[in-house]
């Protein structure tokens, strides 16, 4: 299918029935300056299933007053809107991911634990480089191959001799993407970011995230790109398992030591499992 028919068919599907309609609403709230926790939370209220899991997190030891948070503006406050944003999308993202596609061969446990290894590195990276926003980091890293589960609903067959492709001649399967389609989720991870309305700064790095930048031309799309890397590195791949490196530029303006990737990588390891665990999947 070319790309200007499938970006007929996306603009066709409302929501594509993915990112749920609350999820949209909020995420257009947390990045509009003048929006009160208050009507954040009023919102968060209409879904049962987001407001008590943001209860229940909001309770955990991690911000220190275990069982005193009873409603869902005082979690805002003791979380803040970037770690609200990032719990409305984590579980918006985890059930359209389990959601079943058209493909044969797509793993779809494999894409989650993916795009969680980039997540959570890309926040790790973003702590120690300073970056304004970890939340940011994370959420552009949870959602930097969404294109993928466009082309697992819309474009199964190409999807699936691609991801053959990629396993037989051992080569990345962006490539191997290209190869089939002449384009590959990027693209079309732009035409769903459009459909989403996700704000421009989050569209940057889903566009981004394969090119070799340095920091200071785009930083998260330099902190993408490495957290992806690093998800690879860590095992967490996805197609055949061909060996990322991190490009000279990106490693040079990082400037992350060899030491701290190692420390990275385990970290990385451990939250998947962590979270896995904790959604049991
Ligand atoms: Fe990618
Ligand atoms: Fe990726």
């Amino acid at each position: 299918m070319e790309l200007s028919a499938l970006a007929i068919r996306v603009a066709r599907t409302p929501g594509l029935g993915m990112l749920p309609q609350v999820t949209s609403q909020v995420l257009r709230l947390v990045d509009n300056p003048n929006a009160s926790p208050r009507q954040i939370g009023a919102l968060i209220e209409r879904d049962a299933g987001l407001a008590s899991k943001l209860l229940r997190i909001a309770n955990s030891a991690y911000y220190g007053a275990p069982g005193k948070i009873k409603t869902v503006s005082q979690a805002i406050s003791v979380m803040g809107l970037s770690a609200v944003r990032s719990v409305v999308v984590g579980q918006a993202y985890q059930q359209m991911t389990s959601v079943r596609g058209a493909s044969k061969r797509f793993d779809r446990l494999a894409f989650w634990q993916h795009s969680l290894a980039t997540a959570t590195a890309a926040r790790v990276l973003a702590k120690l480089k300073g970056w304004r926003d970890p939340e940011e980091a994370f959420l552009a890293g949870l959602l930097h191959d969404a294109g993928r589960l466009v082309m697992d609903r819309f474009l199964a067959n190409e999807f699936d001799q691609a991801i053959t492709l990629s396993l037989e001649r051992i080569i990345p399967l962006s490539d191997a993407e290209h190869e089939v389609l002449g384009y590959t989720h990027v693209e079309v991870g732009d035409l769903l970011a459009e459909q989403w309305s996700l704000p421009e700064s989050m569209r940057i790095p889903l566009r981004r995230h394969h090119e070799d930048m340095s920091f200071e031309e785009c930083p998260l799309g330099c902190i993408v790109h490495a957290a992806n890397v690093l998800a690879h590195q860590a095992g967490f791949a996805l197609g055949a398992p061909v060996l990322y490196e991190l490009p000279p530029i990106v490693r040079q303006t990082l400037g992350i030591s060899e030491s701290q990737y190692e420390g990275l990588k385990q970290a990385i390891v451990q939250e998947v499992v962590k979270v896995q665990e904790a959604l049991r999947i």
